[in-house]
């Protein structure tokens, strides 16, 4: 494989050379990429020597061409930057390139990068890295450490870059995309049934957790077809296609065509269970005192259809419940012919509706019962993905 080394301005940066050396050994043929400052801890001659490349470090230096990130990106299969400053994970998520290597990241954007971030705790901590650090995770770029011990500011904690085997390991191991050769279908968001021009049924849903989901699957390596009632949420992602439909009819048609290319299928949306019968093409007038009578018709339950045309896929719904949650959950797994069933309860404060965080317990038709405690939806979808796909 060919791999380009990127590596930044922290103490880490004297363990780059041996990275390099680690992937080398293991016949791979790599490039170094570096900024200025990374040049205080570790010399071109090392990264020159050791990688068998000029480095590449300036974007206009006399002797390169100036889409040299260009070239570099067309030659790579992979990018790992390690270390990974404060400095570069928040460029990268912030669409800054100012320099040879953040302008490579962000022509790289097509393939798999890996980084290996390195700071002290504190700053590790911060709710711009961490938030940044989510935004990277979200577009695909995988994780690989910080480990905890020693830092090189004297104190222990977490923000030691992890060791550059183990950082070979993660990058190369074929788990960090296990799903890579699968696609999934995610459904979202509420669905809107009309009653006329200006009104209709709707629920509190935002989104937020099918959204998720379909990011874990695409860290996952899976390609993601993402159908998704109106919300206000956007996703940017190169393996997710979103589909946006309005009602449980759109929905259902929209699942149904895409299910059977499906390696599986999470439906997290809140679909209402019916629509009115007529839909008026004005806005209905208020009718006297006496009130007013609409008609519903029930809508097609859409996974309970995809459990009737399930081949050798797997099928996973979510349960919304108030009451008696587990039993009805366990009810919608068995009736629906699911694989697993992801139950929450308006009972847990800050799980359910429109809020960032959630908390699940996993039902699976094997008996298996996995608890979440109230975690970011970001991590359920994690912890959710991780479950149903090992
Ligand atoms: O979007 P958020 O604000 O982040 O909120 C997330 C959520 C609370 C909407 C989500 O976590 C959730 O619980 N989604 C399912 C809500 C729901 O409608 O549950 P249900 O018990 O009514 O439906 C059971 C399952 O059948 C669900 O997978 C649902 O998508 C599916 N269904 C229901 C009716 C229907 N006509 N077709 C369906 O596919």
């Amino acid at each position: 494989m060919r791999i380009v080394v990127g590596i930044t301005g922290g103490i880490a940066a004297y363990k780059a050379p041996e990275l390099v050396r680690l992937l080398v050994k293991a016949g791979h043929e790599v490039r170094c990429a570096a900024t200025e400052h990374a040049l205080e801890f570790v010399t071109r001659v090392t990264l020159e020597t050791v990688s068998g490349h000029p480095l590449y470090c300036d974007l206009f230096a006399n002797n390169e061409r100036s889409t040299q990130h260009i070239s570099l990106k067309d030659w790579g299969d992979m990018l790992i930057v390690a270390p990974a400053t404060a400095n570069i994970i928040g460029k990268v998520a912030n669409g800054i390139a100012d320099d040879a290597l953040s302008t490579l990241l962000l022509a790289f954007s097509q393939k798999p990068v890996v980084m290996a971030p390195a700071m002290n705790s504190l700053m590790w901590a911060h709710p711009a890295v961490q938030r940044n650090i989510e935004t990277l995770r979200g577009w695909g770029i995988r994780m690989v450490g910080p480990a905890e011990g020693e830092l090189a500011c004297g104190t222990d904690g977490i923000g030691r870059m992890s060791e550059p085997s183990e950082i070979v390991d993660a990058a190369l191991s074929s788990s960090h995309c296990p799903l890579s050769t699968q696609k999934w279908l995610v459904t979202a968001g509420p669905t809107y049934e009309r009653i006329d021009r200006v009104r209709f049924i709707g629920n509190y849903s935002s989104g937020k957790m099918g959204f998720a989901l379909a990011e874990a699957l695409a860290e996952a390596g899976a390609e993601v077809e993402l159908v998704t009632g109106p919300t206000h949420l956007d996703i940017n992602h190169p393996h997710i296609h979103v589909v946006r439909v309005e009602s449980a009819r759109e929905m259902y048609a929209a699942a149904t065509e895409a299910f059977p290319q499906c390696t599986g299928a999470i439906l997290s949306a809140a679909v209402a269970d019916y629509h009115p019968a007529e839909c008026a093409d004005h806005k209905l007038k208020k009718q006297g005192d006496e009130g007013m009578t609409l008609q519903l018709v029930q809508n097609p339950d859409i996974l309970a259809t995809l459990g009737g045309m399930k081949q050798q896929q797997t099928l996973v719904g979510f349960a919304l419940e108030t009451d008696h949650e587990l039993e009805n959950a366990q009810g919608k797994l068995q009736r629906k012919h699911l694989d697993h069933i992801v139950m929450n309860s308006l009972r847990d404060e800050g799980a359910g509706f429109g809020v960032d965080t959630n908390k699940v317990t996993i039902l699976s038709a094997d008996g298996s019962r996995k608890e979440s405690p109230l975690m970011s939806k970001k991590e359920v979808a994690r912890l959710i993905v991780n479950t149903i796909t090992s």
